[in-house]
């Protein structure tokens, strides 16, 4: 349907990287619902560089049902590039590289990573053209609109990215200094595709499959990112992919809600220990209920009981009779 690079991708759907979610557990679960491409949490380049061992699990991950692409942070092409090597060495099953172009966190743009590249615009096709050249894999880059209203360089970005070869470009139309709120600028985006000679993906408050589409419609993109909205509903990957498909739209029940609650909790453990998973998973399971009645009271045991995975079924266990009295 499209291509990045040489890799065919017939699934206009991409799991958006999302640091502190998205480790290989988490795309393993959701690559079950059907998904193009998957992006794994970003990762430093001097992370890499000086051998954290944390860092370097980032990149260790096995094959799954789509395309998996390491995506990398820093500011420097050289140390990009050495960072995607020691990657490769690492793992053999990486499809492709994707650069942070977006991040607007301060610990990363002060270092003049993420979305502070947008400020130079032909240091980001500097990077791209250094990363495809070091690993001779294709490589994307995920950017925002430029760092502030007064500041929207996305137009040249892309340029730049697109004179280096780069193989795909991902765009979240907000700026650093909007972060993740309001509404994404659809309006700036509108048929961006058409400006463009390489596959375009779109990210931004895509939490129904109607965001989605507009999504895709209004800028001619091949792919959706889905970050936030799947926290907690893989449904809604099931719905885009209905959509395509013309099959109706799928409701999930409660018991599909807690399967996939426990089922996501055993990759987590299976991956990070029962100690750290089920810590992380607190912020992450209650998404699983949103829209459920008594969800506020299941949330705060949830987030403040859960210790073990048999806290977590006996806790939807008290909460499915309760329902279901
Ligand atoms: C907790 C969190 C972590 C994120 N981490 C990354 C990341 O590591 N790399 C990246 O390119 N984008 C990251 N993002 C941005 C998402 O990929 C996505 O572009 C953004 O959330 C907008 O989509 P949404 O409104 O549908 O969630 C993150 C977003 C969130 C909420």
């Amino acid at each position: 349907m499209y291509k990045i690079g040489n890799l065919e991708i017939n699934n206009r759907i991409i799991l958006a990287p999302m640091a502190g979610i998205t480790s290989f557990a988490y795309r393993k679960f959701m690559s079950k619902f059907n998904i193009g491409v998957a992006v794994t949490e970003m990762v430093s380049d001097m992370g890499l560089i000086y051998g954290n061992k944390e860092t370097k699990s980032y990149v260790t991950f096995e094959k799954i049902g789509c395309y998996t692409g390491v995506q990398l942070f820093g500011n420097s092409p050289e140390n990009i590039a050495k960072s995607a090597l020691i990657c490769l060495k690492i793992n053999p099953n990486i499809d492709f590289f994707d650069v942070n172009m977006g991040c607007p966190v301060n610990k990363v743009i002060k270092t003049g990573a993420g979305s502070a590249l947008l400020k130079d615009p032909k240091l980001c096709g500097d990077i791209v053209r250094e990363l495809k050249r070091a690993t001779g894999k294709p490589v994307t880059a995920k950017i925002r609109l430029g760092v502030d209203s007064k500041h929207l360089t996305y137009l040249e970005v892309i340029k730049e990215l697109e004179n280096a070869g780069v193989d795909m470009i991902g765009i979240h139309p907000r700026t650093t200094k909007e972060m993740y709120t309001g509404e994404p600028h659809w309006d700036l985006v509108k048929d961006l595709r058409k400006k463009m000679s390489v596959p375009l993906a779109v990210s931004g408050n895509i939490y129904r499959v109607e965001d989605a589409i507009n999504a895709l419609e209004i800028t001619g993109a091949e792919a959706v990112m889905v970050a936030r909205g799947g926290v907690g509903q893989p449904s809604l990957l099931i719905n885009i992919n209905n959509y395509f498909k013309g099959n109706e739209l799928y409701i999930p029940s409660l018991e599909d809600q807690i399967n996939w609650c426990l089922e996501l909790a055993r990759d987590y453990i299976e991956e990070k220990g029962e100690y750290i998973a089920m810590r992380l998973y607190r912020g992450i399971c209650t998404k699983f209920f949103d829209g459920f009645p008594n969800s506020k009271q299941l949330k705060c045991r949830l987030s403040t009981e859960l210790n073990k995975y048999d806290d977590l079924v006996n806790i939807l266990n008290d909460y499915k009779s309760e329902i279901l009295l």
